[in-house]
């Protein structure tokens, strides 16, 4: 939070920022607030902290003190903010890991009409006697909704909150007029104190910027390279900053925050009559959208202007509103028009050198006169738009002639592009039909755009054109139709009337505030008070999380003389190396060194994976060499100066059909098959065959890939410390790659940022190049990703393309399925085959299907090689099994959940691998969605609502799970922990998995805390190999010795402590581990207080020659129902209710597995409906940041989110009988994607066009706009793809 004295209002005004975007010498004056200014656990936490942290706010911990802040500042301003408030300050925040609900939670304790049930403003409320009592859940009293206890809180008292330092009010109170400079190594900044100053400055530096928010300055430095030497600071012009207003306008000075902006647009409206804010409403519509809060708090009105973006929200509102700019040079001023001349950078429009914006005049709307604004991006918040619009009409006094019109558009070109050829040719147009067709072909006309152009989507930026424009047209008419508005109709009835079923195009998705509530099951009344098992207990780093007082890996202080290191990476897909010229590199200040292959005295990784490459390139993003320097920006540009030549090589694969064709496969085909499926084809009522198309997946943990190793002076040893979901595999590939023994290296993890399965294999290699490093320099070394190398580097989810045919009954059951699907594995093995393997062992899903064939493949590819991600491969591959069943729902003309139902297991049964299961679970899971989710009733009011509007739909999807949990293989289960008791009774816990965010230490410690079970058999196991020395069959943990758990203390994974660890992944984490911790020791028997828990793991097992096994430990049961309401004409979409159904058996602490439920779900969504990754034709990855991959925000939580544990069932076979969740609620997400499906194809009935049409996945604002095809889709031109070299190119 920066706090500033405005020198307008003379009040402090305090507001949240993006910290990297912050130059330190734009803070001067300014107070600065951190998360550990605000409170910590070792002085006085502050409420905010306290609430996200018991509210369970916290998984990682990563996001926690950006959240924190962002609250904080908002309690700052408004002590009792309303939800909407608390909405808009978080909506800049992102989360990968809990799905945002719980944090909201936190937040609204907070507010002013918040009452902490979740249900209020649906007139009940959970703790209502009744509502549990009649829970279906059951139906049993023992169902809690409380995951925290509120009237634990302490109150919020702002006269406790730090004040803004007394010398700061002084200097402001004051200021210095002098002019300040500071010098940096490259740059000079200066801040003159007056006006006149700044102006003579400029006439000395004309090519000097000038510098405010630097939201757009420091984005382009970073990833364009723009580099300025002097910068020119007018933070200190209280003159930039001046609002006044006239009759006929309001003029806002230049250096007014768009937050600020904001808030005086929003004053003006509601001072003045509707007819003159026109341009302000609309400016305002796109201010509420425009970023998220902290950007908005730092843009200025004058930067967003000048920065003249294709993508500005605001110029387009401003230019056809007759915006004029007011000048300012030493010559004096000038007021030039915000016109399409002024935004195409014409220089006889545009600023001369030495002048500077001073301030922007708006003027009112008049009578006749409306203006509108648009705008569609990939999600609702925090996004730019692919096209926004401004519009603005005027008519002849008292009629529907058209007087005057402008239109604006940007997105579709390099500028702002005013459509001023068309308007011109519909003045004195009557506002009807006609004209909008005629409106709509020529616009088409002007603001062409080519097939290539830069951003794709050509065809649906075409489509939004055209299909604002028509939204357009609806307002005014809707607005001209007002009784007593016009004054003479000339012709009466050619009026054109609106049908009521139209009216919806008109209104925007509102950002709402979500509900919902979470039902899990009470432990038994029974269970000692003390035993923490099947509670709802806090993250064990959750206060530390808030405080920010929680160490992740790059929070480790340096330590001496350690230097940086940045990775050189191919710019070619598939090449040979003909040289690496590092001369200049290493002529700059502050580089040590550049590491390459040459310097791996050991194993420089496998033959066809390589940790640096040697000889040639297999993808964009391959690692070539590694730039070791001083300092993080040395090193960052001496990797600019490494020059490397390529010599291109034939064959360069990128998509899955290019794959195929070359036959590039990284593996053997994986099959699974049962029954005879060419017979049943033969006997079946009828067959479809589709495709479908599934995106890949970015992992998107907020800590990127880090990594700190220290070499120690003796006998070669290592410390490294390293953010891995996979300590050991990190220790064996640095031992290798160093050629010393695997003792001599000890890896910690403390906590992870997020991993998703992004942290396994990755950070051997990283961990490995900075070892070498180490070696070879003798230094410790830090090598740290930003998120643009993390995104380039590392690979994602697989992509996948599946083939499906299906024949089927005309009851709509299932007879016979066959699928084949490959999935695009990049240019290197990692965990592809696996991957495939559980596709294949996974797609099933729910549903009983006699003859079955399952066919998987993963496709070599120039592409950064793909890995594991939550899930591995399921959410991918039931998409498929699950779009067979909507097809065959349509062509049965059945609702898809009766075919769901009539296709699910329903008793004791056999896996297509032959392994039995009891789907009891699984029914009782989809019963109590239908049921909680009055699904069949909503489906009436959904097909009511769609009758109603023809250009909004909604759609309703029910989707089942079987979710296998753990790998086919026993070694993969294996687990230790190792246990120590002071004799103070303190207990020290260590054991093999990594704490992720997911909580398994806390989970660890709740199990720890219990005794254990008397059929496990426990381990003193001896270094490698885990030699069986006792077994030993006393409870160490705390019921015995009474230890709570506060007693006991877990403080890292380390390969010295516990060895040979698996890598904490596949939901599998706590019951392994788990069963290591729950050990035998001694105290009683006099034995050791030391004790290692060996657990020997699941027996699973897979004959794929057979094609029989017992691969997976056992299964995790859920539903999902999801209904949406789409936007036909943009293909935007409002989340309106999700319900899950979950069965997480005897939940070990309710609300560490309902977080990670919607934190998967949540991640489901953004897999499947906005986050997309694009390649360019020549393999680069364009997506490599917020700007351009959307993960989901707060404002994606479906309104209403009901999160349900089923009543425990037993699985005797896992610890305490709990499951294992961690990945099985990322295919739940689909439920939003079928939902979308079905809206869609509502609106395709309706429209006559074919009901059945490629599913492709995300289904994107462009996907659904293109698949509601209508007369505007049918206008735009088409181009011949031969025609043009297609700006991206889709991988799957
Ligand atoms: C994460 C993020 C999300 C964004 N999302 C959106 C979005 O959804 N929609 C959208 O429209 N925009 C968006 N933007 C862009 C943002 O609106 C602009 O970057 C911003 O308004 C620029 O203002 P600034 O004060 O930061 O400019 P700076 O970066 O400080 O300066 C930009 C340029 O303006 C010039 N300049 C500034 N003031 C003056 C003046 N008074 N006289 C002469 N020249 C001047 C400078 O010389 C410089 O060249 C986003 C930006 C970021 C970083
Ligand atoms: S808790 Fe939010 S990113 Fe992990």
């Amino acid at each position: 939070m920066v706090s500033k004295h405005d020198p307008v209002s003379r009040k402090i005004r305090h507001f949240s920022v993006t910290a990297c975007l912050v130059p330190i010498c734009s803070l001067y004056g300014a107070a600065v607030t951190t998360v550990e200014g605000v409170g910590s656990i070792k002085t006085r936490l502050h409420p905010v902290q306290e609430r996200i942290a018991k509210s369970h706010g916290t998984q990682c911990g990563f996001c926690t003190p950006g959240m924190v802040m962002s609250m904080y500042t908002l309690l700052r301003n408004h002590p009792q903010p309303s939800e909407e408030q608390l909405m808009e300050a978080l909506g800049g925040n992102l989360c990968r890991c809990t799905g945002y609900r719980p944090i909201l939670e936190s937040g609204r304790t907070f507010c002013a009409e918040s009452s902490g049930c979740q249900q209020k403003g649906r007139g009940k409320c959970c703790l209502d006697q009744g509502e549990n009592a009649t829970s279906s859940l059951g139906g049993e009293s023992d169902i809690c909704t409380e995951l925290f206890a509120k009237d634990e809180f302490q109150p919020l008292d702002p006269t406790q909150e730090l004040i803004f330092p007394p010398e700061l009010l002084r200097m402001a109170e004051n200021p210095e007029k002098r002019t300040l400079t500071f010098h940096g190594e490259r740059v000079t900044w200066i801040s003159p104190g007056t006006l006149k100053d700044l102006l003579e400055l400029k006439v000395k530096h004309p090519d000097a910027p000038l510098i405010l928010g630097n939201t757009s300055l420091g984005p382009a430095k970073k990833s364009q390279g723009h580099f300025h030497p002097v910068l020119l600071s007018p933070a200190r012009i209280s003159e930039l900053s001046m609002v006044s207003t006239t009759s006929e306008g309001l003029t806002i000075g230049a250096g007014c925050s768009l937050a600020q902006v904001k808030d005086i647009l929003a004053g003006r409206v509601s001072e003045l009559p509707e007819e003159k804010t026109q341009t302000y409403r609309a400016l305002l519509k796109h201010l509420k959208r425009l970023a998220g809060q902290q950007i908005r708090n730092m843009a200025s009105l004058g930067g967003h202007i000048m920065s003249r973006h294709c993508y500005s929200d605001l110029n387009p509102v401003l230019a056809v509103g007759n915006t004029a700019l007011n000048l300012m040079s030493k010559e004096g001023t000038r007021q030039i028009p915000l016109d399409r001349d002024f935004l195409a950078g014409l220089a006889s429009a545009d600023l001369k050198p030495e002048e500077i914006l001073e301030s922007v005049y708006i003027p009112h709307s008049q009578r006749w006169e409306f203006v509108s604004a648009f705008r569609q991006a990939q999600c609702q918040q925090n996004a730019l738009a692919d096209v926004t619009a401004g519009m603005r009409v005027l008519f002849q006094e008292g009629t529907d002639t058209i007087e005057d019109l402008s239109l604006a558009y940007g997105g579709v070109g390099d500028a702002t592009i005013s459509a001023q050829k068309s308007c011109q040719q519909l003045l004195g147009r009557r506002w009807n039909e006609p004209m909008l067709d005629e409106a709509c072909r020529l616009l088409l006309d002007e603001v062409s755009l080519p097939g290539g152009a830069p951003g794709g989507s050509v065809e649906f930026k075409r489509t939004l054109v055209v299909s604002f424009f028509f939204k357009f047209y609806l307002e005014v008419l809707q607005e001209l139709k007002k009784p007593g508005k016009l004054l003479s109709v000339p012709d009466g009835h050619h009026f054109p009337e609106i049908s009521d079923r139209f009216l919806s195009a008109l209104e925007d998705f509102p950002a709402t505030v979500p509900q919902g509530v979470q039902r899990y099951q009470s432990v038994d009344s029974h269970q000692a008070l003390q035993d923490p098992v099947g509670r709802p207990i806090m993250h064990l780093s959750g206060l530390k999380h808030a405080t920010g007082e929680a160490i992740f890996c790059d929070d480790i202080p340096t330590v001496d003389k350690e230097l940086f290191m940045a990775l050189v990476t191919s710019t070619r897909a598939h090449a040979k190396i003909i040289s690496v010229d590092l001369s200049k590199a290493l002529e700059l200040p502050g580089v040590v060194d550049v590491i390459t292959a040459e310097d791996i005295p050991g194993t420089n990784g496998a033959e066809d994976d390589k940790l640096l490459a040697v000889d040639k390139v297999l993808c964009v993003g391959q690692i070539v060499c590694a730039v070791v320097a001083e300092t993080e920006a040395q090193a960052k540009r001496a990797v600019e100066e490494t020059k490397i030549a390529y010599e291109d090589l034939e064959p360069v694969i990128f998509t899955i059909e290019d794959a195929i064709k070359h036959s590039s496969f990284l593996c053997p085909e994986k099959k699974l098959e049962q029954g005879n499926v060419e017979k049943a084809f033969e006997e079946v009522d009828q067959i479809v065959e589709g495709e479908v198309h599934v995106g890949g997946q970015e992992h998107f943990y907020m800590e990127t890939q880090r990594v700190l190793v220290i070499p120690k002076t003796e006998d070669k040893e290592l410390d490294i410390y390293v953010s891995t979901q996979d300590p050991a595999h990190v220790q064996k590939t640095v031992s290798s790659t160093l050629n010393i023994p695997i003792n001599r290296i000890t890896c910690h993890v403390k906590r992870v940022g997020g991993g998703f399965g992004g942290k396994v294999g990755r950070p051997a290699v990283l961990g490995a190049i900075a070892a070498v490093g180490a070696n070879k320099t003798g230094y410790p070394i830090r090598l740290v990703l930003d998120r643009e190398d993390d995104m380039l580097i590392t690979g994602g989810r697989h992509p996948l393309f599946g083939k499906y045919k299906v024949g089927f009954m005309n009851s709509g059951r299932i007879r016979a399925l066959d699928i084949e699907c490959f999935i695009n594995g990049g240019c290197t093995l990692d965990d592809s085959e696996l991957v495939t393997e559980f596709l294949i062992l996974k797609m099933e899903n729910a549903y009983k299907i006699r003859n079955l064939r399952f066919r998987g493949r993963a496709c070599m590819t120039n592409l950064p090689s793909n890995t594991a991600f939550r899930g591995f491969g399921f959410p991918q591959g039931t998409l498929v099994t699950e779009s067979c069943i909507t097809a065959v729902a349509a062509k049965c003309g059945l609702l898809p959940e009766k075919v769901r139902e009539k296709n699910m297991y329903k008793t004791v049964d056999k896996t297509i691998y032959k392994q039995a299961f009891n789907p009891e679970p699984l029914i009782r899971c989809w019963n109590e969605c239908l049921d909680k989710s009055s699904f069949h009733s909503r489906r009436m009011q959904v097909a009511e609502f769609n009758k109603k509007n023809y250009w909004r739909k909604r759609g309703l999807a029910v989707v089942p799970m079987k979710f296998s949990v753990g790998f086919a293989a026993t070694s993969f289960h294996q687990a230790a922990a190792l246990v120590h008791i002071y004799t103070d009774g303190s207990v020290l816990v260590t054991h093999g998995g990594n704490e992720l965010g997911q909580g398994i230490h806390t989970k660890m410690l709740q199990k720890a805390e219990v005794e254990k079970s008397p059929h496990v058999q426990v381990l003193l196991g001896q270094g490698q190999g885990f030699r069986t020395a006792v077994a030993v069959e006393t409870p160490v943990a705390s019921r015995e010795l009474k230890v709570p758990m506060s007693h006991m203390h877990i403080c890292e994974t380390s390969t010295a402590t516990v060895p040979n660890t698996i890598a904490t992944a596949a939901s599998i984490g706590s019951d392994v581990n788990g069963r290591a911790v729950q050990i035998e020791a001694a105290f009683e028997q006099r034995i050791s207080l030391s004790a290692t828990g060996y657990f020997r793991g699941y027996e699973a097992f897979m004959d794929w020659e057979k094609g029989e096994g017992d691969p997976f430990p056992y299964y995790v049961y859920g539903a999902a129902s999801s209904e949406v309401e789409v936007d036909c004409l943009t293909g935007a979409h409002k989340k309106i209710r999700t319900d899950i159904v979950m069965d997480a058996c005897c939940s070990l602490n309710p609300a560490i597995d309902i977080g990670q439920i919607e934190g998967s779900f949540t991640q489901g969504m953004g897999l499947y409906t906005t986050e997309e990754l694009k390649y360019s034709p020549e393999g680069v990855l364009y997506s490599r940041g917020p700007d351009d991959y959307k993960i989901p925000t707060i404002t994606d939580v479906p309104e209403e989110f009901n999160v349900s544990l089923l009543p425990s069932s037993q699985t005797p076979l896992t610890i305490y009988s709990s499951k294992g969740l961690g990945e099985s609620g990322m295919f739940l997400g689909s439920s939003v994607f079928f939902a979308i499906a079905d809206a869609v194809a509502t609106a395709r009935r309706e429209r006559d066009i074919a009901e059945d049409f490629t599913v492709r996945s995300p289904a994107t604002p462009e996907r659904v706009r293109m698949a509601c095809a209508d007369r505007f889709t049918e206008m735009i031109p088409r181009d011949d793809p031969k025609t043009f070299k297609p700006w991206s190119i889709p991988i799957a």
